[in-house]
C-alpha cells in the first residue's frame, strides 16, 4: 500500500506541495495583498512554506511581486494577473536599461500615490530611485570584514560608504551561511547604519534604544561600545524583544538589557542616560523602494496619527537624559509632519535641549547640521531623517542659605 504522503507531510508540519509555476504563485500572493497582509509578509510566509522552490525561483517570485507594485499603474487591467506580472518585469527591465523612460513627470504621477505629490514631498530623483531594485546592505561585526571578504569574494561583497558596511550582490541565501549563523554580520540598511554613526556611543556609556524593535540599532550601538557600558533596549512589542534576544546571542552582544516600555510617561528605569535613541514608528515612506506595496497602503491619516505617537515618544524619553547627554530622533520616512515638524516642535517646546550639530556620516567634510535627511537617491539605502539635541546643564537644586 502506498503511504499517505499528504498526511505524512502534515504530521511533519509541512504544507503538502503540488508544484505551482512561479508566475502563478506570484499572482496568488499579489491577489491576497492588502493593508493587513503586506506583500513582504506574505512573501516571507509563502516562501518559507514552499520548500520545494529553488533559491532562484524564490528570488524570481520576490522580484516579480515587487516589480508588480512598482509598475502597477502602467499595467493593463484587462490582462490576467499573471500576464501583468510578466509585463511588470518587462517594464522593470526597460527602466533599468536606462533609455530615459519614463519621464520625471510620468514617474511622479504614477509611481507614488497622488497624496504624496500633493504634500510636495515628491522629487523626481527620489521617485526614480524607488523604481530600482534595492541594494542589500550588510554590517560586519568589528574586525570581521576580512573574513567576510574571504568568504563571499570581491564580486559579491563590495565595501560601502560607512565603516564596516558592505553592498552584497551575490545570490546565496545569506541567512543560512555559517558567517551569518556565527554573527559575523547583520543585514542592515545603510541608512540605519548611519543612525548608529550619528549616535556614536562611546565605550562605557549608558544608552537607551527606546524603540528597539528586533534590535538592528541596539546591536550596532552595543558593538560601537566595544562591549563596554550598557544599552537598554525597550519596545512595546514583547515578541520583537524576543527576536532581539536571539539576534543578540548570535551576535555575541552581551552589553544590553531588554525591557518592555509602552511609550508612556513612566520610563522603564530610573537610570540617567548618556544617550537616548528614539527610532520611532513611522509611515515608512523611506522604505518604499524596498517595499513598494506599502506605497499603496499608507495614507495621510497614518502620517498624522504616527506624528502624534512620535511627539509623545520624544517627550516621554527626553527627561531620562543626563546633562550633556544626547537625544537622537530617527524615522525611516520623509513626510514633513513626521520629520522636520516634529524636530522643530520639540526644539520650541524644550528649552532644556539644544539642537546639536553632527557630522553627516556619508559626507564627513560637509558642515555639521542638527537635523539631516538621508535620501535614497544619494545613499542607495532607505530614506531616513535624523535630528539630535543635547541636554543643557540642569539647574543646580536651590539650597536654602542660612540667615546670619
Ligand atoms: C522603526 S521600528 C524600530 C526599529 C529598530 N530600532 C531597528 O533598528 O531594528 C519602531 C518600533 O517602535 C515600536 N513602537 C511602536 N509604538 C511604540 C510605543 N508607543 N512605545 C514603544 N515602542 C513603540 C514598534 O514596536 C517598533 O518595534
Amino acid at each position: 500500500m502506498r503511504p499517505n504522503r499528504t498526511a505524512a507531510i502534515e504530521r511533519e508540519g509541512r504544507v503538502a506541495e503540488t508544484p505551482t509555476p512561479p508566475a502563478q504563485l506570484a499572482a496568488r500572493i499579489i491577489a491576497r495583498c492588502n493593508a493587513r497582509q503586506p506583500a513582504d509578509l506574505l512573501l516571507r510566509q509563502t516562501l518559507a512554506r514552499r520548500r520545494a522552490l529553488t533559491p532562484d525561483q524564490a528570488a524570481w517570485i520576490s522580484r516579480a511581486v515587487f516589480a508588480y507594485f512598482r509598475w502597477q499603474h502602467w499595467l493593463d487591467s484587462n490582462q490576467t494577473l499573471e500576464e501583468r506580472v510578466e509585463s511588470a518585469l518587462g517594464l522593470a527591465q526597460r527602466f533599468s536599461a536606462g533609455e530615459g523612460w519614463p519621464s520625471d513627470a510620468e514617474l511622479v504621477e504614477k509611481a507614488i500615490p497622488s497624496w504624496v505629490a500633493e504634500e510636495r514631498i515628491a522629487n523626481a530623483a527620489w521617485v526614480r530611485s524607488l523604481q530600482k531594485d534595492p541594494v542589500l546592505w550588510l554590517r560586519a561585526r568589528p574586525s570581521s570584514a576580512a573574513v567576510l571578504m574571504q568568504a563571499f569574494g570581491p564580486e559579491a561583497l563590495v565595501p560601502g560608504p560607512l565603516p564596516d558596511s558592505f553592498r552584497y550582490s551575490g545570490s546565496s541565501d545569506l541567512f543560512v551561511t555559517s558567517e551569518f549563523q556565527e554573527g559575523l554580520f547583520e543585514i542592515q540598511d545603510i541608512a540605519s547604519q548611519a543612525v548608529g554613526h550619528v549616535c556614536s556611543p562611546r565605550p562605557g556609556e549608558v544608552w537607551w534604544d527606546a524603540c528597539a524593535g528586533e534590535g538592528g540599532k541596539t546591536l550596532h550601538l552595543a558593538a560601537m561600545m566595544e562591549g563596554k557600558g550598557l544599552v537598554w533596549a525597550s519596545d512595546r512589542a514583547a515578541w520583537r524583544l524576543d527576536r532581539l534576544k536571539q539576534r543578540a546571542a548570535r551576535a555575541h552582544c552581551f552589553n544590553h538589557r531588554r525591557v518592555e516600555w509602552d511609550g508612556g510617561v513612566e520610563p522603564p528605569t530610573q537610570t540617567e542616560f548618556d544617550g537616548v535613541l528614539v527610532d520611532a514608528p513611522c509611515s515608512g515612506m523611506g522604505t518604499w523602494g524596498r517595499n513598494p506595496h506599502a506605497r499603496w497602503t499608507t495614507t495621510p491619516t497614518d502620517v498624522h496619527e504616527l506624528a502624534a505617537i512620535q511627539r509623545n515618544l520624544l517627550r516621554h524619553a527626553a527627561p531620562t537624559l543626563k546633562s550633556g547627554g544626547r537625544l537622537v530622533y530617527s524615522v525611516c520616512t520623509l513626510s514633513p509632519a513626521e520629520t522636520t515638524a516634529i524636530a522643530e516642535e520639540f526644539t520650541a517646546l524644550h528649552p532644556e535641549f539644544e539642537p546639536h550639530p553632527f557630522a553627516n556620516p556619508f559626507d564627513l567634510k560637509a558642515d555639521p547640521a542638527a537635523a539631516l535627511t538621508f535620501w535614497p537617491q544619494d545613499t542607495g539605502g532607505n530614506g531616513m531623517f535624523v535630528a539630535v539635541w543635547e541636554r543643557r546643564l540642569k539647574a543646580a537644586p536651590v539650597t536654602p542659605t542660612a540667615s546670619a
